[in-house]
């Protein structure tokens, strides 16, 4: 069962492993709370990407993990990297990433990281304002430099999933409608130091049924047909990233393979090269987080399980109300019990579960916290003065560790 979230997930004589490695041993040597990825399972995911869409160039979205261990996995599997800030760029280039395998979106671009991704010769930014063109082309022309550009626009499609993850729609901030598109890419013919090279669009995330695709696909091919009438060469054509993943067991989840079918028939007589920046679906079932059991409180009918991970590791739970499957390390078929799964901060939105069917846990063992590999210690914080998690890469059956776990010191930046 637990095979459907992740192949290399499996419980042998009752004890969880991933890829061959112990998650019981791994949690006693490195502590918790530990987050811990399959390298296979990303290796698999940009294969799988790349097998549905062979023409495409895949640009893994770095926000999803940003540790460059694993953005170095990506680079061996071809990819490329989508990033939205200078950190990222920064993460990037350190994994090794070619700047021309580089697309660079965000609404708030800063002129030290523009000049940043300018110098670097990036593939191309994917700007989501007017001022943006305009700053873009100042900077570049200070650097003696063209900026490669697409305008994101907005296709005003419902993705059909959580509201703060969708993008696409017209209120929301990001990109611009066609309409302005159009004029914007019009304008650019003024910008000197701009060159135009592609059309960007990113609709949400987590999304589960591909039909948004399709008619975002049809809108911006649509602009593609009318922008190549004007005159402009488009030779990238960047649908974003948003297939979900599966993290209840209930819910099925779409595959590249599906994308695949539901865009590429749309694709036919455009000549641009499709680029994709998938975030999710190539990392995020192939991280768990490991934590310890702390305590147990019984209020009346009310049973809580108190760990070692808080809102500050993990804050999917906390901020979307995200469904984390969790399970016990090590499984000796208990009986079940309803309960809420909360961290130790001072938050009464610090939990990583509410009204869960739990095996009966005992202080001091392990749980495994699934689908936490995108989005997970990406968004983790120190709040509350919590050192960040270690961070450990499994591959065939051994490991590495890929970040420490913080020290006082390091929050502090002491020496
Ligand atoms: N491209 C752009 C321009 C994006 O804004 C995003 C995600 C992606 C690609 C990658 O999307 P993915 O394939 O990972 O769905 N923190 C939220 C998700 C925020 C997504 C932001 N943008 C969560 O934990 O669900």
């Amino acid at each position: 069962m637990l095979k459907e979230y992740n192949p290399y997930l499996e419980y042998k004589k009752g004890e969880l492993y991933l890829e061959g490695v112990s998650l019981k041993a791994l949690a006693e040597e490195l502590g918790t709370p530990l987050y811990v990825y399959s390298g296979s399972y990303i290796r698999d995911r940009i294969k799988a990407y790349k097998q549905a869409f062979p023409q495409a160039l895949i640009c893994y979205a770095v926000k999803a993990n940003f540790n460059p261990h694993i953005i170095a996995l990506a680079k061996e599997e071809g990819a490329g990297a989508d990033i939205v800030s200078g950190g990222e760029l920064y993460a990037s280039l350190k994994a090794g990433i070619e700047p021309s395998k580089i697309v660079y979106a965000g609404v708030g671009k800063t002129v030290k990281e523009l000049e940043y991704a300018i110098s670097s010769e990036i593939l191309m930014f994917n700007v989501e304002s007017l001022m943006e063109l305009e700053v873009l082309n100042d900077i570049a022309g200070r650097l003696g430099k063209k900026a490669r550009i697409a305008i994101r626009v907005n296709p005003d499609v419902d993705p059909k999933t959580h509201p703060y993850i969708s993008t696409g729609m017209k209120k929301s901030k990001f990109g611009v409608d066609i309409k302005t598109a159009k004029q914007e890419y019009e304008y650019t013919r003024t910008l000197k130091n701009l060159q135009v090279v592609g059309i960007h669009c990113h609709i949400g995330s987590q999304i589960l049924d591909v039909s948004p695709y399709i008619e975002a696909t049809q809108k911006v091919v649509e602009l593609y047909h009318q922008l190549v009438e004007a005159g402009f060469d488009i030779e990238y054509l960047d649908l974003g990233g948003g297939l979900g993943i599966k993290y209840k067991l209930e819910q099925a989840n779409p595959e590249p393979e599906d994308l695949a079918k539901a865009i590429l028939p749309n694709l036919r007589g455009v000549q641009a090269k499709l680029i994709l920046e998938p975030g999710r679906s190539i990392v995020g079932n192939a991280g768990i987080l490991l934590t310890q059991v702390q305590f147990l409180k019984d209020k009346g009918h009310k049973h809580f399980v108190i760990v070692d991970a808080g809102m500050n590791d993990l804050v999917r739970p906390a901020m979307y109300e995200a469904y984390h499957h969790i399970v016990p390390v090590v499984d000796e078929g208990r009986d079940f019990i309803k309960v809420d799964v909360v961290g130790p901060i001072c938050e009464t939105g610090d939990f990583l579960a509410l009204d869960r069917e739990l095996p009966r846990v005992e202080r001091g063992e392990y749980l495994a916290v699934l689908s936490a590999g995108a989005y997970g210690f990406a968004m983790s914080s120190h709040y509350n003065v919590r050192p960040r998690a270690c961070e450990v890469l499994v591959e065939k059956g051994s490991y590495r560790v890929i970040r420490e776990r913080e020290s006082y010191q390091y929050i502090f930046m002491e020496g």
